[in-house]
């Protein structure tokens, strides 16, 4: 049966998600370092739902209550108004709709429009009416990407929208998706996150992300507080445990390649296992070493490779490892190793693309084309698995 099936015989999904409690936070980058990545293990109790690996968590979280006071308090509002919001049924109360229903950030254009007609306030309407000038495109993006909704409430308070006016602009506040880092062959009724959590701080704010901030900050342990629901990945081990898998998971990409491991470990599945990990700084960010170190020692993994890209004076990242090793990998590959690749998409995993096709030119003496073809082979023979963000 697959996860999907499984799920859908159980009441919870996308639209009936279930209340789930963390049940462990654990830090698993060191204070000492730039990055914040937790551990957070969810209990799923009762609730009949069921996973694997590759799988991701959805989880609606909710804006910090904070956050959701000052949009209330700027828009001179009490948050017991009643907003009607696009498809609902029925009205909800401005509090209600700012803290579960929308996005505080990611202004847009429109709303800058909407200020630049209604600010009374002749330096507000001014002010917006230049950003909107057409040869200042690119300030105006840069303005807007720069600030939440708060800011341009705060900069511009004549315009002074009625609460319905103003959540007409905001945009519905979407699940986040976790790769799960466990397996249900070793913990059937939990699962795993490895979570990077996002803050920065842009127009002299501090910025939180909404769901990693909501998990780290404002879940309290022991509490069915999760709303969460299983996404059916393609992400998948395969079937003959004989294969062999190469994973390059860099940061949080390492968290399915952490339940590929459990799963190749709980099912004595003979392929080897080779595992290219890469963070910041060894002493800091060296995601679950135990671990690996304890798979090494037994053998379910076979080669582990590392990349701490701030330990020296120049980078080095996943793909500088895998051109070190760019023979062995051909190996593997013409083996018929499955090849695994989770992380950041924008800049990652295509450079590890470049690299892995170099390769394939290099140590294969294919032309361009012929590289291109034999990943293209091998993505449509499932061999080749991608899961970015
Ligand atoms: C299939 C899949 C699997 C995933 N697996 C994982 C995982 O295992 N672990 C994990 O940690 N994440 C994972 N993610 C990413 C995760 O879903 C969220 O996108 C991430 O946690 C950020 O969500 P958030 O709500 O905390 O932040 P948001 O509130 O969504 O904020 C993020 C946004 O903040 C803005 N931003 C961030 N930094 C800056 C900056 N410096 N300057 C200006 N703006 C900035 C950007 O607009 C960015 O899009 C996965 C995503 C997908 C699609
Ligand atoms: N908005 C941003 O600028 C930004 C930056 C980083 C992460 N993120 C996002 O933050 C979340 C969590 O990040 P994460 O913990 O998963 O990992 P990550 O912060 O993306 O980084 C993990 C490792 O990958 C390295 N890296 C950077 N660029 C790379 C490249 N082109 N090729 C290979 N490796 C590269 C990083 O090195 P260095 O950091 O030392 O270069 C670090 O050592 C992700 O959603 C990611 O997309 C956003």
């Amino acid at each position: 049966m697959s996860s999907h099936e499984a799920t859908s015989q159980c009441p919870f999904n996308k639209n009936n998600p279930y209340l789930a409690t963390m049940t462990q936070r654990i830090r698993l980058s060191s204070p000492q370092g730039e990055k914040e990545t937790y551990h957070f293990v969810v209990d799923l109790g009762g609730s009949g739902l069921t996973y694997k690996a590759g799988d991701s968590l959805g989880i609606y979280a909710t804006n910090a209550q904070a956050d959701v006071d000052e949009v209330i308090a700027a828009l001179r509002a009490t948050g017991d108004e009643q907003v009607t919001l696009p498809k609902a049924e029925a009205p909800v109360t401005l509090r209600q709709a700012l803290t579960s229903e929308l996005t505080l950030s990611g202004p847009t254009k429109k709303y800058l429009e909407f200020v630049a007609e209604r600010a009374t306030d002749p330096s507000e309407k001014e002010k917006a009416v230049a950003l909107l000038a057409v040869d200042k495109a690119e300030e105006c993006t840069s303005f807007l990407y720069n600030r939440a909704y708060i800011d341009l409430l705060l900069e511009f308070p004549s315009a002074n929208p009625t609460p319905q006016e103003f959540t007409g602009f905001l945009r519905k506040l979407m699940p986040r998706l976790y790769s799960i880092a466990s397996s249900p062959e070793k913990h059937p009724n939990e699962i795993h996150l490895c979570v990077a959590i996002v803050r920065y701080t842009t127009n002299g704010r501090k910025r939180n992300g909404v769901c990693s901030s909501f998990l780290s900050d404002r879940v309290a342990v022991g509490e069915p507080k999760i709303p969460v629901f299983v996404a059916s990945s393609h992400f998948r081990l395969p079937e003959d445990k004989s294969k062999d898998v190469i994973m390059i998971g860099p940061g949080t990409g390492i968290a399915p390649f952490r339940a590929f491991l459990q799963e190749r470990s709980a099912t004595k599945a003979t392929g080897r296992n080779w595992l290219f990990f890469g963070d910041q700084r060894r002493s800091c960010d060296f995601l679950y070493c135990d671990e690996w170190e304890q798979y090494m020692r037994e053998g379910s993994l076979t080669r582990l490779d590392l990349a701490f890209s701030r330990d020296q004076d120049y980078k080095i990242y996943v793909q500088d490892r895998l051109r070190e090793n760019a023979a062995e990998i051909w190996q593997w590959l013409q083996g018929g190793a499955y090849l695994y690749v989770c992380g950041d998409a924008k800049r990652m995993a295509k450079d590890v693309d470049a690299v892995l096709l170099k390769t394939a030119m290099e140590q294969g003496g294919l032309d361009e084309e012929a590289a291109q073809q034999y990943f293209k082979d091998m993505k449509k023979d499932k061999r080749y698995l991608r899961d970015v963000y």
